[in-house]
């Protein structure tokens, strides 16, 4: 959907697949893979180590504590630098390559900037005046990341066809920051605490073990906004220019069909994930079992 290939369109409109294994060696596939995979990893590894955490700031199960801790701590660092690089870079190359129109969204950049463009640390997208308000940017950095050239040129909003925007750009924009900002809070925490392992302090330092166990939502919220934006840079295209999400509607499917479905599994979801935290909050309470 987001850069298909090995199809062809038959002459009554289809779209249907001729080349199987084009789909193995799509340039999309490899990066957006294992930049999922590094963030499983990511967040598999907080949780670990955020109950570790816990089981020492309330001095409960103490040993198994220490483990799940540097077990957390060593796969931590390690999935948080692979998620930004080369996973998450990687992915980046390929949107600019293959969506420019979303990597300008996702970045911010609504006009060209000539001579190489600043990376936006933060800043509110203001579509009436097509800028960002209140940014903080590091002048040429994005360029650099993206083409390792300081001044090359990459393009902003301005240069493509209003109607081939991304339907929601501001959601676009804080999705990815958000995303971003997290990954970089990530390598620092984890870094934060293998310094701590290596000098030996890790389990007497509070702030980290506090830092930890508050970081344990964090790499769902990540990944969520990386679904975002994955999701939200392919419009306003379901399969990417060649098929619109508004051509995309089934025609013998309503509204209000599509909306009691969508409740349904709302509803259905909400009841899943209250039983999965009722039950994992008591397996953790309980504590690991030893057959020693
Ligand atoms: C730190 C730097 C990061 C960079 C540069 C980065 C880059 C990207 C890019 C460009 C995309 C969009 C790819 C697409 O349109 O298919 C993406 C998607 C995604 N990212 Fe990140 N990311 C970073 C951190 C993270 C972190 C920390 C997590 C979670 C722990 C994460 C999880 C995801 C997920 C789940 C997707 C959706 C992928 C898909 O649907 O195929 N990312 N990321």
């Amino acid at each position: 959907m987001q850069n298909p290939v090995g199809y062809e369109i038959l002459a009554n409109g289809k779209f249907v697949l001729n080349n199987f294994s084009a789909l193995f060696s799509n340039p999309w596939l490899w990066p957006s893979y294992l930049h999922n995979q590094a963030a499983s990893l990511v967040t598999s590894s907080f949780v670990v180590a955020g109950i570790g955490a816990l089981y020492l700031l309330n001095k409960k199960h103490v040993e198994f504590g220490k483990l799940f801790l540097k077990t957390g701590v060593i796969f931590g660092v390690i999935a948080s630098i692979l998620v930004a690089f080369p996973t998450g870079d990687l992915a980046a190359k390929n949107v600019v390559k293959y969506q420019p129109i979303t990597f300008a969204a996702m970045e911010g950049i609504f006009e060209t900037e000539k001579g190489g463009s600043e990376i936006v640390l933060i800043g509110q997208p203001n579509m009436l005046e097509k800028k960002l308000d209140n940014k903080i940017a590091v002048p040429n950095i994005l360029s650099f990341l993206t083409y390792q050239e300081w001044n090359a040129e990459i393009k902003g909003l301005n240069e493509f066809d209003e109607k081939n925007y991304p339907t929601n750009i501001p959601g676009l924009y804080y999705a990815y920051h958000i995303m971003v900002g997290l990954g970089t809070i990530f390598i620092a925490l984890m870094l934060a605490s293998i310094i701590q392992l290596f000098r030996k302090k890790l389990y007497q330092t509070k702030w980290v073990l506090w830092s930890l166990l508050f970081m344990i939502p964090f790499p769902y919220i990540a990944n969520t906004t990386g679904w975002y934006t994955a999701e939200l840079g392919r419009q306003p295209w379901l399969v990417y220019n060649l098929l619109r999400t508004s051509a995309g509607a089934s025609p013998t499917v309503s509204s209000g069909n599509t909306l009691f479905t969508l409740l349904g599994f709302v509803g259905l979801y909400l009841l899943l994930g209250m039983l999965f935290l009722i039950l994992v909050g008591k397996i953790i309470n309980k504590g690991p079992q030893t057959t020693r």
